[in-house]
């Protein structure tokens, strides 16, 4: 049995170009992409995964066609509905990092009720990063230290690694062992800078949409030999 890492990151890109080569439009990539994280969930469960999260929107992602934004965010809170009575009943833990306030309304309480239901499961805990975007991240965590350094409620000698890490939307979460990029970029894209500091990189050609149990398994066996 693969020895699994703890916690895998994962930027789902190439859904577009898979899409393309379908003759097909984004959207359709976008849809195949939403069935691939509900096969990636179950088989990171049952690989031994105790942490998952995916990069579903990015900060970034706003300067896409308005047609293309509106159908990702009616898209993602579906899919995360259409299998949260599943999810809930696997014992599956849900968080959402990013900013979604901004989201729409409904979008916002889609997600909401999402977490809550699933906030007491703990066999994985499975992460949508929504409107997220690591160096804004970042900014937000050092502005709230400052007001808590200027009322007092924090000493600057008292700010180190781990007082910063556990400010960051991503606190209490262990840093990603492995991150995986599908559809060959080699970017970061900005997701999870301070998180990855130490991450074992995994880029793949494959992309989301046809990223499946053996790619995982692929992935967690370079993992291994790099460790
Ligand atoms: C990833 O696929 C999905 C999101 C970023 C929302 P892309 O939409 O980036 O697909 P490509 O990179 O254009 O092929
Ligand atoms: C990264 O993919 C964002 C998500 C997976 C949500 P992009 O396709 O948006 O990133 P770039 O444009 O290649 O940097
Ligand atoms: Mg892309």
């Amino acid at each position: 049995m693969t020895n699994a890492p703890r916690h895998i990151a994962i930027i789902m890109d190439g859904n577009g170009r898979w899409a393309k080569t379908h003759n097909k439009k984004r959207s359709y990539g976008h849809k195949a992409g939403a069935q691939t994280v509900h096969k990636v969930i179950e088989a990171g469960a049952k690989a031994g995964v105790k942490y998952l999260t995916f990069f579903t929107f990015s900060t970034e992602n706003w300067q896409r066609p308005r047609e293309e934004v509106t159908f990702l965010m009616r898209l993602i809170p579906k899919t995360i509905n259409r299998y949260l009575q599943e999810m809930y009943e696997n014992n599956i833990k849900i968080k959402i990092i990013g900013n979604i306030d901004v989201l729409p309304k409904n979008a916002q309480k889609q997600l909401k009720h999402a977490e809550e239901l699933c906030s007491k499961n703990d066999t994985i805990t499975v992460i949508f990063a929504i409107n997220y975007g690591s160096r804004q991240d970042i900014i937000q965590t050092t502005k709230s230290i400052c007001i808590d350094v200027c009322d007092g409620l924090v000493e600057p000698e008292n700010i180190d690694e781990i007082f910063f890490s556990n400010c960051l939307s991503t606190a209490k979460i262990p840093e990603p062992d492995l991150l995986i990029r599908t559809s060959g970029e080699q970017r970061i894209s900005n997701f999870l800078l301070w998180e990855i500091a130490n991450s074992v990189i995994y880029i793949t050609k494959t992309s989301w949409p046809d990223f499946n149990e053996g790619d995982l398994l692929t992935a967690i066996d370079f993992f291994n030999s790099k460790k």
